[in-house]
C-alpha cells in the first residue's frame, strides 16, 4: 500500500510486472520504471527508445501516470471478464480486457488518496470486483508497456478502450464527466480520408485508417440495415485515394461505378481461374509442401463436409500421388516451381466412387480447368470486384480461401512496408474487401482471415468485413478491428451482443436506430461510438 511515496525502481518494476499479469501471461516487457523525478538520462534512454519504435510501428504503449505526492490521477477496478464497462456509471476511461475486466477513470486533475480509496470502493461494489488502489494504480513513477504484439493477442486477445478524451473531475466525493475533447488529429490531403457521412450535428463523420491500429473494419447490422451501402462507400474512399482494393462480392451487388468486374462462373466467357494446388514455395520453404497438401485437404472437407474420415484418408493419398506424379518432390525444393496438379487430374485418378460423388461437384467447376489465373501483381496494381456470386456454395468457398492465402504469400513476400510511411499510399498496398463475411469466417477455416488480420498492419494491407452479427467474427478478429460501424440490429438479442464490441453503445440505442445507413462509428479516437447516418455513394 501507498504509505510511503519513495518507492525504488525495483518497487516500481515489481508493480508493473504484477498489474501485467493480471492482464495477460507473457511475455511482455516492463520498460522502465522510477520515481518520476528521479529519472536519470540512463534511465530515461530505454523509455524513449521504446517510445520511437512503438510510435514508428505504430503500435500503442499504455502509460500509468505518475502520482504526485498523495494525489492520485486514476482509479482502478478489476472485474471478472463478462462484466460490461459500458453498464457501469460513470462508464470507465478506459477498459482493458484480458483474464479479468481491468477498468481505469481517469481524472483530469488528481485526488488525494482516501478520496480516491472510497470511490474506487464504491465502483468496485457496482462492478462486483475489487479497487485496483495501492496495488496497481497509482504507481509511484512512470511504468510502460508494449502493445503485446500479433502473436500474443491471437492466443489471449486483450481489448481496450481508449482513455484520451474521457476523464472525470472529482465534486462532493462523486465522479463528474469532463466535456470530452476530441483527440482526433489534423489530418492532411495526403492522408486516406473516408468520408463516412454525416454526425447528428450535421458535422462530417471521417475515418482515418491511418491514424488507427490498423486498417481493419468490422461492419454489423442485419438485413436491410445497410451494410452493403456502407462497404461501397468505404471501399470507394479507398480506391478514390488510390490504394486498390480487392472487393470479393459472394452475392453479387456490391458493385462500384469505377471498379472493374470480373466474373467467376463457368460460363464459357468467364476465363479467369484458379489452382488451388499450386505450390506456394515460399511458405513451403518454412513448413514443407506436406502442411500445404493437409491445408488444400483441409479446405476441401470444409468445403464439402459430408466426406467421411475413409474417403479423407483416399483424398490425402490421390493428392499425395498427384504431386509425385507431376515430379513435385517434398524433399527437393527444386521441383516445387514445376507444374503443380489440377483438381480435375485429382479426380481421374480417384477409384472410390463414394469420393468422386462428393467432389465432383467441386473438383470438376471449370474455373478450376482454367489456363488464366489472377496474379499477385494484378490484384496490388488496380481496384477489382471479383463477382462470385454464379458458383456452387463450395466452390466459391475454395476459391475465396485460395485467393486470400495468394495474397497473403504476395504480401509476405513483399516483405513489410517502410517502417516510417511517407503517406498512406505507402502504408496500405491493399484493402480487401468482404459482404457477408460470416462465408469465411464461420466454418472453422477463419485461420486464414486470422493470420491477414494479425499481419495485416506489418503488410499494408487493410480489411472491411461486413457480417450481421459480432459472433459471426472469431474473437481475436474482434478484438482486433481499430474501426466499427454498428447498424441496426435484427433483434434485441442480437443488440446485446453487438453491443458488447462497441464501447458507450446500448443494445436500446442500437434498436432504436432507423436501419438504412443510420448507425454508430467507433475507432480508436473515439472514447464512445459516435452516431452517423452512412452517405450511401
Ligand atoms: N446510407 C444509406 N442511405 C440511404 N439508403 C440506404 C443507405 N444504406 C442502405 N440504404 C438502402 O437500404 C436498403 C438496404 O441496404 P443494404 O442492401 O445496404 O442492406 P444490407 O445490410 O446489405 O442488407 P442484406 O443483409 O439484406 O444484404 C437498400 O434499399 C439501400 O438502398
Ligand atoms: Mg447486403
Amino acid at each position: 500500500m501507498l504509505q510511503d511515496n519513495m518507492f525504488s525502481i525495483d518497487d516500481c518494476m515489481m508493480t508493473a510486472r504484477k498489474f501485467l499479469e493480471t492482464l495477460c501471461p507473457p511475455p511482455w516487457g516492463v520498460v522502465a520504471g522510477g520515481v518520476s523525478r528521479n529519472f536519470s538520462a540512463k534511465q530515461l534512454e530505454p523509455m524513449a527508445k521504446l517510445i520511437t519504435q512503438a510510435y514508428q510501428q505504430r503500435q500503442t504503449i499504455y502509460t500509468l501516470m505518475p502520482q504526485e505526492e498523495q494525489t492520485v490521477w486514476h482509479l482502478v477496478v478489476h472485474a471478472p471478464r463478462g462484466m460490461r464497462a459500458a453498464n457501469m456509471t460513470p462508464p470507465p476511461s478506459m477498459a482493458i480486457t484480458g483474464r479479468e475486466v481491468t477498468m481505469i477513470w481517469t481524472l483530469s486533475a488528481p485526488t488525494s488518496i482516501t478520496e480516491a480509496l472510497m470511490l474506487s470502493q464504491k465502483l468496485a461494489t457496482q462492478a462486483k470486483g475489487r479497487a485496483g488502489v495501492g496495488e496497481a494504480i497509482p504507481l509511484p513513477g512512470t511504468i510502460m508497456f508494449h502493445n503485446p504484439g500479433p502473436m500474443r493477442l491471437q492466443r489471449f486477445p486483450v481489448s481496450m478502450m481508449p482513455t484520451k478524451n474521457v476523464a472525470y473531475r472529482v465534486a462532493d466525493g462523486k465522479l463528474v464527466r469532463e466535456a470530452a475533447k476530441s483527440s482526433r488529429p489534423a489530418y492532411d490531403a495526403r492522408d486516406l480520408a473516408i468520408k463516412i457521412g454525416e454526425a447528428p450535428d450535421g458535422s462530417e463523420v471521417v475515418s482515418l485508417p491511418g491514424h488507427q491500429t490498423n486498417g481493419f473494419y468490422l461492419v454489423l447490422g442485419a438485413s436491410g440495415s445497410g451494410k452493403t451501402e456502407t462497404l461501397k462507400t468505404l471501399g470507394a474512399g479507398v480506391h478514390r485515394y488510390g490504394v486498390p482494393i480487392l472487393l470479393l462480392d459472394f452475392h453479387g451487388d456490391v458493385i462500384l461505378p469505377d471498379v472493374a468486374s470480373t466474373l467467376l462462373s463457368s460460363a464459357p466467357s468467364s476465363r479467369i481461374g484458379l489452382n488451388p494446388l499450386e505450390v506456394d514455395v515460399e511458405s513451403a520453404k518454412e513448413n514443407g509442401l506436406y502442411d500445404q497438401r493437409t491445408a488444400v485437404l483441409e479446405m476441401v472437407r470444409r468445403a464439402v463436409p459430408q466426406l467421411g474420415h475413409k474417403q479423407a484418408n483416399a483424398l490425402h493419398t490421390a493428392l499425395e500421388n498427384a504431386y509425385i506424379a507431376a515430379g513435385i518432390d517434398d524433399n527437393d525444393p527444386e521441383t516445387w516451381t514445376r507444374t503443380a496438379p489440377t483438381f480435375p487430374q485429382i479426380m481421374a485418378a480417384i477409384e472410390d466412387e463414394g469420393l468422386l460423388a462428393g467432389v465432383r461437384g467441386l473438383f470438376g467447376h471449370p474455373i478450376f480447368n482454367r489456363a488464366e489465373h489472377l496474379s499477385i501483381e494484378q490484384l496490388l496494381t488496380r481496384s477489382m470486384r471479383l463477382d462470385l456470386s454464379k458458383l456452387p456454395d463450395g466452390v466459391r468457398y475454395v476459391t475465396a480461401e485460395t485467393l486470400l492465402r495468394r495474397i497473403f504469400t504476395g504480401l509476405r513476400m513483399r516483405g513489410p512496408i517502410p517502417v516510417r510511411p511517407v503517406d498512406d499510399s505507402e502504408r496500405f498496398r491493399l484493402f480487401i474487401v468482404i459482404d457477408e463475411a460470416r462465408l469465411i469466417t464461420m466454418g472453422g477455416n477463419s485461420d486464414i482471415v486470422s493470420s491477414l488480420v494479425n499481419e495485416a498492419r506489418k503488410f499494408g494491407l487493410g480489411l472491411i468485413l461486413a457480417s450481421q452479427m459480432a459472433e459471426h467474427f472469431p474473437a481475436d478478429i474482434r478484438s482486433n478491428a481499430a474501426t466499427w460501424l454498428v447498424l441496426k440490429p435484427q433483434a434485441m438479442e442480437e443488440a446485446k451482443r453487438n453491443a458488447q464490441n462497441v464501447a458507450g453503445v446500448t443494445p436500446e440505442q442500437l434498436m432504436a436506430l432507423r436501419g438504412r445507413g443510420d448507425g454508430y462509428f467507433r475507432d480508436r479516437f473515439t472514447a464512445e461510438a459516435q452516431r452517423v447516418q452512412v452517405r450511401p455513394l
